[in-house]
């Protein structure tokens, strides 16, 4: 259970969080079509808070809709003040902030034809994702026995609520037989990426990421590389095998709610020496200054609210 805020911003209006609710017909609930994002702020050095790259997750949120066909009663400008007014309203000094764009209720039946578009924004404490432990010592994961779903089936670069089901699947599985997380891979099985996070391995000092064919363009996934550029570290984009994963120096996962947390098993296999590696320590560092508002050259990132 997430810990309440006392506000949701829903269609336009501020309402108490226990009355931000839909009706059991609303057409999303049923088909799976509806969009979301996942946003983090944080509580900087400097005694504000700020949200890390708000701008690169409301224009994801706008391409998920484009791709999805939503349109959107609303523009950029508007949920991404909405997002900034709901922290303030909230009182709210760090915060994991979810946006989500669905299909009211109206006709049933797979097209959602005139169903009203409706459009929430709640935001609530979520400390790490795959705990502080997972962050500092690093996860344990398994190589699921889910694929990550076709592209000509899903559209995996949008953050679909229905797209979502298969990473539930693997993640759940994952979680039964006593590993963290779950890492996919794709329908020609190649690593494709985690239930909520993309991967990244290191191997005699090159970092190397699934190119974005199957997977969420995420954008901790972007920041990497320019984290990685400038540090001088090679970052590249190329498919790679499980068992260039399981033999890889050290392999880390990205995400917002995930943020950098470093992977030190998969399928009973250490990964390196079974610690967070120089490389993953190096770039976990830079990004916890830059959500932190410590590190000048990624200022641009924050948005103080
Ligand atoms: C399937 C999937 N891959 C990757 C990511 C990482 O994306 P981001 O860094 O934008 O949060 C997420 C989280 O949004 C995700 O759900």
């Amino acid at each position: 259970m997430s810990e309440n805020s006392s506000k949701i911003w829903f269609d336009g209006e501020l309402v108490p969080w226990e009355d931000a609710n839909i009706h059991v017909l609303t057409h999303t609930l049923h088909y799976g079509l509806g969009v979301f994002e996942g946003i983090r702020a944080y509580h900087c050095e400097n005694g504000k808070t700020a949200i890390f790259k708000l701008d690169k997750h409301i224009k994801r949120l706008f391409d998920s809709c484009h791709i999805a066909e939503i349109k959107v009663p609303f523009d950029h400008e508007t949920l991404k003040n909405a997002t900034i007014n709901l922290l303030k309203v909230n009182e709210l000094k760090e915060a994991y902030i979810r946006p989500i764009i669905f299909i009211g209720h109206g006709t049933m039946g797979v097209n959602p034809q005139e169903n009203p578009i409706r459009v929430a924004i709640a935001a609530w404490p979520w400390g790490a994702y795959l705990g502080d432990d997972g962050l500092s010592k690093g996860i344990r994961v398994k190589i699921s026995s889910y694929t990550r779903m076709d592209v000509n089936s899903f559209m995996t670069k949008a953050k679909i609520c229905g797209n979502y089901v298969n990473s539930v699947f693997a993640k759940k599985e994952a979680i039964s037989l006593g590993f963290d997380e779950a890492i996919m891979l794709d329908t020609d099985g190649y690593i494709a990426e985690g239930s909520g996070e993309n991967v990244f391995i290191v191997r005699n000092g090159v970092v190397k990421t699934p190119p974005l064919t199957s997977i969420l363009e995420g954008i901790t996934r972007n920041f990497i590389f320019d984290i990685a550029e400038n540090e001088n570290i090679k970052v590249v984009e190329q498919r790679f095998t499980r068992d260039e994963f399981y033999t890889a120096d050290e392999v880390f996962l990205t995400g917002t709610a995930a943020e950098i947390t470093p992977i030190r098993e998969a399928d009973g296999r250490k990964i390196g020496n079974g610690t967070p590696g120089e490389i993953t320590k190096r770039l976990q560092e830079r990004f916890f200054n830059t959500i932190k508002g410590k590190d000048k050259k990624f200022e641009s990132c924050l948005t103080y609210i």
